[in-house]
């Protein structure tokens, strides 16, 4: 059912008043009545579509209550028409310019008010439904950003947990391949982290000193495929061994190769060039100086050291000092030398290193 259209009807004659109450109660419009301004204004909150509204009144005149009303932000859209026994052009220039919309000039006639009332209203009408639906609208957008928010956020939740996992895997292969060869997962977290510091060293961007950080440990993962009483054997290894251990770096990058992953791209690129000599004598390529990928220099550097300072099955643990005095003679030859003079220009950070992942943790 239609709703009734709210009619205030603003008067200080009280058979204007009434006269105006009967003729719009006929035409089928609720009635409010007000004898002053200030009752007027007070009236308002009854949901009123439109405004009657006498010029002459003590106290508050016509014009200062359409001047307030429309101050209002939640009443400055009600129609108001203009009720004066004036006709005088003054008043009706002075009403428009404080925001009435029309004017009836007493004696008051029905049909002029049937006129009147009825296009205002339609107008107010057609406002109010456009306001719904601009409210409307708001919800709708308000609840699509939440909901795009939310299935954002489950994105962001999902390939955080991926990446994890992602994390997760390649971590526990290392330690796999790890255990099976020092029988410790603390030299990878050390020779890890002596590689991230060479490529914060030589200003690597952040995220490539991350990925260092996460493809170094998987540079001996071909010794998955070594045999066991090669890799644990105390004494020096005969020919034929050696030959079957200088294939880890190649077996290393069979395991890692054809990922679509960045980390594991890295780490196929480590693992198969962190046996590369400087001068061109290492294995399995026998790149040189800068051919030999950095990646694969940096962790060279730190891959020996570690292993230099570490006990082994068939050494015991160099000090620092002893380790670098080995390594001095291979910078040049087997070692990138600007890398290997960083490294023992930071040999504080290095230390710091060894103790935070000290092989007892
Ligand atoms: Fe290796
Ligand atoms: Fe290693």
């Amino acid at each position: 059912m239609e709703k009734k259209s709210r009619i205030l009807v603003v008067d200080d004659n009280d058979s204007v008043r009434q006269l105006l109450q009967k003729m719009l109660e006929k035409l089928g419009y609720v009635v409010e009545t007000a004898s002053d301004g200030f009752e007027a204004l007070s009236k308002l909150v009854f949901d009123i579509d439109l405004i009657l509204l006498d010029i002459l009144m003590p106290g508050m005149d016509g014009f200062a209550v359409v001047k307030e009303i429309r101050t209002q932000a939640e009443y400055k859209d009600i129609p108001i028409i203009m009720v004066t026994g004036l006709s005088s052009r003054e008043d009706r220039i002075r009403a428009v310019e404080v925001g009435a919309n029309d004017f009836i000039s007493k004696p008051i006639d029905m049909t002029e008010i049937k006129v009147r009332t009825t296009s205002l209203l339609k107008m107010k009408n057609a406002q109010d439904d456009l306001k719904r639906h601009h409210k409307e609208l708001e919800r709708i957008v308000q609840r699509r950003t939440l909901a795009l928010r939310e299935s954002m956020q489950n994105v962001v939740t999902a390939q955080r947990m991926l990446q994890n996992a992602h994390m997760e895997t390649i971590h526990r292969l290392v330690v796999a391949a790890e255990f099976k060869d020092t029988g410790t997962a603390s030299h990878i977290k050390r020779m890890s982290h002596f590689s991230a510091m060479l490529a914060t060293l030589i200003n690597l961007s952040p995220n490539e000193v991350e990925m260092i950080l996460h493809a170094s440990p998987l540079h001996d993962i071909g010794k998955i495929g070594t045999p066991e009483e090669i890799l644990l054997k105390p004494g020096k290894l005969n020919k034929p061994e050696w030959n079957l251990m200088q294939q880890h770096p190649v077996m290393g990058s069979q395991i890692l190769t054809g990922s679509s992953s960045p980390l594991l791209q890295t780490g196929e690129i480590i693992a198969i060039s962190h046996h590369e000599k400087w001068n061109g004598t290492g294995y399995p390529f026998g790149f040189q100086k800068e051919d030999i990928p950095l990646n694969g220099r940096i962790c060279a550097i730190a891959d020996v050291f570690d292993a230099l300072t570490s006990i082994r099955p068939y050494k015991k643990a160099y000090s620092n000092d002893r380790a670098l005095k080995i390594m001095e003679k291979g910078a040049g030859y087997h070692f990138d030398p600007q890398l290997f003079t960083l490294f023992t220009d930071n040999m504080k950070q290095v230390e710091d290193i060894q103790q935070r992942y000290a092989a007892a943790a």
